[in-house]
């Protein structure tokens, strides 16, 4: 039985926005919103922020600190790597790193490979993998980053059981993901930016609000810092730890595989 059906036998459910399907419709749910923003997914990142998810994805890249020398060997996926933000980043800052960006989309991955070869870049290699099943053997990478990705994963949990497993001893895993506003007054006005701007600026620039109003609940939907720090812990990571970035609109989680 392959796992999709394995998935529907069970019953396994996840949340899509607001909705309750089962997560193998999930993935296909979530697969039709990447394919409908893919073109447009950098610009749409700068106007909704305002240009912050670069300062995120930077203090992501900052945290993890590749070693700046060449230094063959350093190995880092970047799940649900999409474009390639977080990828380049680390090429950029550690000539002798070699970065994987696996996403589950191949538009997003296309955009990602024209993005690395109008640079020049050649350290970063793209693969279509599943987050919950990734075609690594265990302990081949000494980071594993993810940005924005684990939200979209049906069963985040099988997401962060394979993180750990392809992490080798020693090895960092850091997750940079929506969170919750814990700033008075912030968090209200932040609502109402969510629900009332992002999805008509996503009408007017891609053509299509849907994907934006999923955007916005699956934010409200994913745990907050502690209750994600916990899972993470759950899942076998140490020394588990997060840092808030603009009043907790996002966190970034770090965890070790010791
Ligand atoms: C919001 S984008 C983030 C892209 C990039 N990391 C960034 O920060 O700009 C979410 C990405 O997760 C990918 N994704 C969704 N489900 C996935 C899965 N099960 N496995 C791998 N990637 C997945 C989508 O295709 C999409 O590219």
């Amino acid at each position: 039985m392959d796992d999709d059906a394995g998935a529907a036998v069970t019953g396994e459910r996840a949340s899509f926005g607001f909705r309750e399907v089962a997560a193998t419709d999930k993935q296909r749910l979530v697969d039709h919103v990447f394919d409908r923003v893919a073109d447009r997914y950098d610009l749409m990142n700068d106007l909704m922020s305002g240009g912050l998810h670069r300062l995120w994805k930077d203090a992501l890249v900052a945290w993890l600190a590749p070693p700046r020398r060449a230094h063959l060997g350093y190995r880092v996926v970047d799940v649900a790597g999409g474009t390639g933000d977080i990828a380049l980043r680390i090429a950029g800052r550690c000539a002798g790193a070699a970065v994987t960006v696996v996403d589950i989309n191949p538009e997003m991955l296309a955009v990602g490979r024209a993005r690395a070869d109008r640079r020049h870049v050649d350290q970063v290699d793209f693969v279509d993998a599943n987050a919950e099943d990734l075609p690594f053997a265990a302990g081949r990478f000494d980071a594993v980053t993810v940005a924005f990705g684990l939200r979209n994963v049906p069963r985040l949990e099988r997401a962060l059981a394979e993180a750990l497993r392809v992490l080798r001893p020693g090895g960092r895993f850091l997750c940079l993901e929506f969170s919750t506003v814990d700033v008075a007054v912030l968090d209200r006005l932040y609502d109402l930016y969510s629900f009332s701007v992002i999805p008509r600026l996503g009408g007017l620039v891609v053509g299509d609000e849907e994907p934006y109003r999923y955007l916005v609940e699956s934010i409200r939907r994913f745990p907050n810092q502690a209750r994600f720090a916990a899972l993470i812990e759950r899942t076998g990571f140490a020394r588990v730890a997060w840092r808030n970035l603009s009043g907790g609109i996002a966190a970034i989680h770090s965890g070790w595989k010791l």
